[in-house]
């Protein structure tokens, strides 16, 4: 796969929606209004958006077309009908269960599966899926593999570590232990992917100790793309083939379409188990709706049934992923420290290094987060000790972040190299004034995702560093 130039946009643009950067004295206004947290910001108050890939897809033209075809009938619906068929052949899984997005496919199975007390494994928790394990009472427990926050350029630092799970089912136990979850690709570590290797073993052991073994697979085909790029003895396969192996390895799936299913709503779980599709599909109907809709309009169901196909496609996932690579690229050479290697959805910033004088309690990342709207009226996230730290409700145990970084997510099929371009001479401009910026202290938040709703407030430069 050797070349000279990255590959161009494999798709023409038909239909454009128009974006407008508001002049520096509107920015600084908008973020004092929104207590410097970019959650809260309007979104036509946004130049280009990276908060987060989820659900900002751009459809295709076959998916629009798709959405016609919606059945909306309550029951039995042919676009469910569709849905089932993708995902069952996809996944493979007798029993498709649609739901309107990731956490509500997390709410569902930890309150099906999961007692107060018991553990779950995952090479690294989302932060909603974190949440939900500790708003069951369960205690969720991160295994990454050791090299995942190393600053070498290795493949697959989306691993779990292998011999720390081993440790953990010999100790706890199934009783202990519901179920083990894979995250695909490790969103939290970096977008990073796992193995192919990584999976089977983890599937080993798991089977080994009689635990359900689970993906959390909302970026399943980039993680793909890895396996087909990187991982000896693949890349002769399609990523179909290779999709078709990974899922062969776990005994169900919960996904967040929003990302990998190219639809800006949606997610499933997909299962073999009978009585267990029997207790979901009860709580279901409680909770998100009829079994054949789950939450969703049936025109949604038929979007996903085309994005799940359409992002098999390699010529799709190879300039996404060298996108992502060369705006990483951009952002290192202006001058800020990114995560290496580039991951498959998002450039991951460190701000705990490019901004020293500001320490972890008092939001790095933050601080670059506001400074990228303020510079150029780009939205990012941050993702260090404001989103991962804070305390356990259950438990009153503090959480710490082990980095504090700030992700740039680009949206599917929504952005072009020019409007990268552009947010990497914000970048410059942040860079040579970073001695400036100064960090944060909460003023209100919630007990759990904090992030969301919290409300900031800026420190003087006398207050940075001081505990
Ligand atoms: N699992 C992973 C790995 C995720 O990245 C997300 C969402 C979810 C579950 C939850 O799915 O949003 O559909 O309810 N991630 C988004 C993000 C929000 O910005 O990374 P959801």
């Amino acid at each position: 796969m050797s070349r000279k130039r990255q590959p161009a946009e494999p798709y023409r643009i038909k239909s454009v929606e128009p974006i407008k950067l508001l002049n520096k004295v509107q920015r600084e206004q908008r973020l004092k209004e929104a207590n410097y947290n970019v959650f809260k910001i309007d979104a036509p108050d946004i130049y280009i958006d990276l908060l987060t890939d989820s659900g900002t897809t751009a459809m295709s033209n076959r998916q629009w077309a798709a959405l016609m075809l919606g059945d909306e009938s309550y029951a039995g619906a042919t676009s469910f009908r569709r849905f089932e068929r993708v995902v069952r052949e996809l996944t493979q899984k007798k029993f498709v269960i649609p739901c309107h997005q990731g956490r509500a496919a997390e709410n569902l199975l930890f309150s099906t599966m999961l007692k107060p007390g018991q553990f779950v494994p995952n090479n690294t928790h989302f932060d909603t899926t974190r949440a939900n394990t500790l708003h069951k009472g369960g205690i969720a427990v991160d295994l990454p593999c050791p090299v995942s926050t190393s600053d070498e350029i290795l493949n697959f630092k989306g691993n779990m570590d292998i011999a720390q799970l081993e440790e953990f089912l010999i100790k706890h136990g199934p009783e202990k232990i519901p179920l083990v979850i894979m995250t695909i690709t490790n969103n939290s570590v970096g977008g990073q992917p796992v193995s192919m290797r990584n999976i089977r073993e983890t599937s080993e052991l798991c089977k080994s100790h009689g635990i359900p073994f689970f993906f959390d697979c909302a970026r399943f085909a980039e993680n793909a793309f890895f396996i087909k790029r990187d991982e000896p003895g693949y890349s002769d396969k399609t990523i179909e083939e290779i999709a078709h192996e990974m899922f062969s390895y776990c005994d169900g799936t919960m996904m967040s379409a929003k990302k990998d299913g190219l639809a800006n709503i949606g997610g499933f779980i997909s299962i073999n188990d009978g009585d267990l599709y029997r207790r979901l599909t009860e709580l279901l109907i409680v909770v998100e709706g009829f079994p054949t809709y789950g939450g969703l309009a049936g025109r949604d169901l038929d979007v996903l049934a085309v994005g799940l196909q359409e992002v098999l496609d390699f010529d799709y996932l190879d300039f996404r992923i060298d996108q992502v690579k060369y705006f990483g690229e951009k952002i290192k050479a202006a001058g800020i420290p990114i995560v290496e290697p580039t991951g498959g959805h998002a450039v991951f910033v460190d701000a705990g290094a490019f901004l020293p004088h500001i320490p972890a309690h008092q939001f790095p990342g933050q601080a670059l987060a506001c400074a990228f709207y303020l510079e150029g009226g780009v939205r990012v996230v941050e993702m260090g000790s404001l989103m991962f730290g804070g305390v356990d409700p259950n438990t009153g145990k503090k959480f710490t972040a082990s980095r504090e970084l700030v992700r740039m997510a680009l949206p599917r099929r929504v952005y072009t190299n020019s409007h990268l371009d552009y947010i990497a001479e914000a970048a410059e401009n942040i860079v040579a004034n970073k001695d400036q910026l100064a960090g944060f202290k909460i003023v209100s938040q919630a007990a759990l995702l904090r992030h969301f709703t919290c409300d900031l407030q800026m420190l003087s430069r006398e207050e940075v560093g001081v505990e």
